[in-house]
């Protein structure tokens, strides 16, 4: 079939394998990466069938990530489908989740003969057998016709690509950068619009430079006057290590050869080679500041003359000093993909988006000097996602929260979902979380005295026209949504009103837990003592007056008190799961359905009547909740039930979205056998680890404090398994050990690195 056979030996290692790397780029070595398994969760015959996850390649945390282009994305599509058999480019993709939009892509496309620039025209066909994937390299053979093959390969630094073409022999070889495209900013694919952009070529440079406006989220971005984004742009800056035969500017299919320069739609530039030119190497430096920015960082991050293979041993070095952190014992090979996977994939948002030093915020449309990041699944992420990222990406927190501090100071409010600037998507307003969780757990380095305003004006100023507005999901031309309907909460009896907001039950249960998080917050800073007890009892009992005693469920009300009925007001759940959205006081949740031995038996038929839906947050902390009514042989056996049902190795191998890292950090920490179900407490509840023995080194933490600090200065803690159910943590023998308590007993003594134990492999816990 080729060519170029040298390539197919060289690459014979890699066969029909997704983990397999030829021995190049197989350094530094690291067990660790080689079993992510970058294809799971991108299957699925829905947007929500599976994690909408795809296989990009790109360090932790990367402005860009980059990945084969084989469909067209936009909210509810992703650039990869693994189903499909060609591919239209390669694309440096700043889409954060499978329901948000694209931001500022660029597309590297190679060919031989006519120059080819739709995306329908420029498809080839790849050969499934031979594509590489890996966190730091990606490489496949398209079929380029007459039997000759490309050989396309792909690594990444933060933020620049690194492609590298092998064409065939005597074939007129060029590749196109599309600095603009046909896109939709709305779930309908047929709503088309036309991004305006342009491209510069500069044969003596080597480079070809663009930008585009493209932000398909930008309909459901806040009014405002300012913090709206209007002015942002990305830009990018390809150089290539060859000189270029020819070049031109395509617009909507036309290709100008010789011209330099374009602005509008549909346009891309490109750069063809001298016949027989058999090697092309592409650097794509992308930035949100400026083409001078995007050449400075390509320059800082991979300057002239680095081969692809330094570039994909830098990014793999970088995934490695993450994920050999974690070491498993009797994990199958499946049970590694994973786990690895899923650390892979609690690794990359929010993203950075701060370019030497500075960084441009659509918030104000100013650049400024300072970090800053993006991709803020807050709804999602506050759960689990951001105590794993306090865990093994402490070094970065601060800035994360800086930077939501910054949001805050440029537009009055902290992010809901920032995805390049806020969307208002999903309820509460639990940046509120993130930053009790970080302060409650010693993290330091940002204002705090500017983190408590932002997060107490959250708790306190309702949005504008809260009286008059639905804030309903994806609402357009509304204001920042914040925590709407609050002053329905202060002028009623401490419920949102059903009918004057959507989603209103749900806003009541996840505002009441914000306020236990502004609490702890209050507390920790020392706030005056008749705020803390104003956010104390509001916390306390405004889930409970949405607790309707005739059904023992969680109900919406009206503004006029009237219960508006059972399935009303909820989002993303139903009365099954969010009547037990109530972290912060579960002892009240028990009593208020019968007591312990009753509320077990509510869990009970939660599980059996088939109401827990793993696939939405709403459920991830449930099982855990028997754990603290004094059944935990119950959390062990639900969560690994869990386990096994929602997670596999394959394309489908994560029932859910992903959403920015929330599907995989529940299985991250319940495979470590302990969970953060209320995250501003700072406490973990107790489940049993999945495998015979998980060694975790934690990378070093600022000052952290109590319960957090036993595990995160390293400690041995031993689960011994039993084969039958233990009274341990379970409520017969009257054994009622806090088991937060407990997991702070058994951290007394730190040694290195902190190993969680078990003895016999089967789920009845004790310790
Ligand atoms: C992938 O493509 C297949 C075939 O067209 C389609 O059925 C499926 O819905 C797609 N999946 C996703 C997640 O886009
Ligand atoms: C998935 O989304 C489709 C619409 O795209 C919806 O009909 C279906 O109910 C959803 N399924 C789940 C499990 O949420
Ligand atoms: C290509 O291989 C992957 C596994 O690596 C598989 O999921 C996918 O379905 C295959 N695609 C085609 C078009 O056969
Ligand atoms: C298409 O997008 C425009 C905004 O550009 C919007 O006003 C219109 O409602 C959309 N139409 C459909 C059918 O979604
Ligand atoms: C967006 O903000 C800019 C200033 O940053 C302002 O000039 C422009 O009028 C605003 N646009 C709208 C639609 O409010
Ligand atoms: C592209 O060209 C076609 C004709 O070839 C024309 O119908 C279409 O309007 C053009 N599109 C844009 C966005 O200019
Ligand atoms: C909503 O209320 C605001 C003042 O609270 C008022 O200015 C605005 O006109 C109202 N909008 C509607 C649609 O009633
Ligand atoms: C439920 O009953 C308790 C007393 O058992 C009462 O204090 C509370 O107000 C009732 N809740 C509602 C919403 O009626
Ligand atoms: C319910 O169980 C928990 C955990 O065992 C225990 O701490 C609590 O005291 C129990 N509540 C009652 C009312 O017995």
């Amino acid at each position: 079939m080729s060519k170029i056979t040298a390539f197919l030996v060289f690459l014979a290692s890699g066969l029909g394998s997704a983990s397999k790397l030829p021995p190049a780029f197989s350094v530094p070595p690291s067990d660790a990466v080689d079993h992510v398994n970058a294809l799971i969760g991108n299957g699925g015959d829905t947007p929500n069938g599976s994690g909408g996850m795809i296989p990009s390649t790109a360090p932790p945390f990367a402005m860009t990530r980059w990945v084969a282009q084989t469909q067209k994305n936009y909210v509810s599509v992703t650039p990869y489908n693994h189903t499909s058999s060609s591919i239209h480019g390669f694309q440096g993709t700043h889409q954060p989740a499978i329901w948000m939009g694209e931001s500022a892509q660029v597309v590297v496309v190679p060919g031989v003969g006519e120059v080819k620039s739709s995306f329908e025209e420029r498809g080839l066909e790849f050969n499934n057998a031979t594509k590489v994937i890996s966190p730091s390299y990606y490489c496949v053979e398209l079929d380029s016709g007459s039997e000759t093959i490309i050989l396309a390969e792909q690594s990444a630094t933060s933020r620049v690509g690194h492609l590298r073409f092998t064409f065939p022999i005597s074939k007129e070889a060029y590749v196109l950068l599309e600095a603009t495209r046909p896109t939709v900013i709305t779930s309908t694919p047929t709503n088309i619009t036309y991004p305006v952009g342009s491209i510069a070529i500069d044969p003596a440079r080597r480079e070809i430079t663009g930008s585009n406006s493209e932000r398909q989220d930008w309909i459901i971005t806040p009014t405002s006057t300012a913090a709206n984004a209007s002015h942002f742009r990305g830009y990018f800056c390809a150089r290539f290590d060859l000189p270029f035969a020819e070049w031109g500017v395509v617009q909507n299919g036309s290709a100008v050869t010789g011209a330099t320069a374009g602005d509008g739609s549909l346009l891309s530039g490109y750069a063809r080679f001298s016949p027989g030119t058999r090697t092309v190497n592409v650097r794509v430096g992308v930035s949100f500041i400026s083409v001078d920015q995007a050449r400075r960082n390509l320059d800082a991050e991979i300057p002239d003359d680095v081969p692809l293979e330094e570039t994909a041993r830098r990014t793999r070095a970088a995934w490695a000093e993450k994920l050999d952190r974690i070491t498993l014992e009797g994990a199958s090979e499946a049970d590694k993909e994973v786990f690895y996977t899923a650390f892979f994939h609690s690794l990359q948002y929010p993203y950075e988006q701060d370019e030497d030093g500075f960084y441009y915020s659509a918030y104000d449309n100013q650049v400024h000097e300072g970090q800053s990041y993006t991709g803020y699944s807050i709804w999602d992420t506050f759960r689990a996602e951001w105590a794993w990222l306090i865990l093994f990406a402490p070094e970065r927190v601060p800035a994360m929260i800086t930077s939501m501090l910054q949001d805050y100071q440029q537009s009055g409010w902290l992010p809901m979902w920032k995805n390049i600037v806020e969307t208002n998507i999903m309820v509460g307003t639990h940046a509120d979380s993130l930053i009790a969780e970080a302060v409650v757990k010693g993290v330091k380095g940002f204002d705090m005295d500017l983190a408590w305003e932002a997060a107490y004006k959250d708790a306190t100023v309702p949005p504008e026209n809260d009286g008059n507005t639905t804030y309903s999901d994806r609402e357009e031309n509304v204001g920042y949504e914040v925590r709407a309907g609050l002053s329905s909460v202060y002028a009623e009896k401490g419920w949102v009103a059903n009918d004057v907001h959507s989603e209103s039950a749900s806003r009541t249960l996840d505002y009441a837990y914000d306020d236990y998080a502004l609490y702890r917050l209050a507390v920790a800073l020392g706030k005056p003592a008749n705020i803390v007890t104003m956010l104390h009892d509001r916390a306390m009992t405004a889930p409970f007056t949405i607790f309707n005693n005739a059904t023992g469920f969680m109900e919406a009300r009206d503004a006029s008190g009237a219960w508006a009925g059972p399935d009303e007001g909820w989002t993303e759940g139903d009365k099954w799961a969010y009547t037990f959205d109530v972290v912060h006081d579960i002892p009240a949740l028990a009593l208020h359905r019968g007591g312990n031995a009753s509320f077990i038996r509510s869990l009970d038929e939660h599980f059996d009547g088939g109401h827990n839906d793993h696939s939405n947050e709403p459920s991830h902390h449930i099982p855990y909740l028997y754990a603290l009514a004094g059944a935990a042989s119950k959390t062990q056996e639900r969560v690994r039930e869990i386990a096994q049902a929602n997670y596999n190795n394959t394309p489908t191998g994560l029932s859910g979205n992903e959403d920015c890292g929330q599907m995989s950090a529940w299985y991250l920490f319940s495979a470590l056998g302990f969970y953060p179900v209320n995250p501003a407490s700072g406490e973990y509840v107790v489940g049993s680890p999945f495998f015979d023995k998980v060694t975790v080194n934690l990378p070093a933490v600022g000052s952290p404090v109590i319960r957090h600090e036993q595990i995160a200065t390293g400690a041995e803690i031993q689960f011994e398994m039993s084969e039958v159910p233990e009274a341990w943590g379970n409520e017969q023998d009257g054994e009622t050990l806090c088991l937060p308590s407990w997991l702070m007993l058994v951290m007394r003594t730190p040694p290195p690195s902190m190993c969680l134990e078990k003895t016999s492999s089967f789920p009845h816990g004790r310790s």
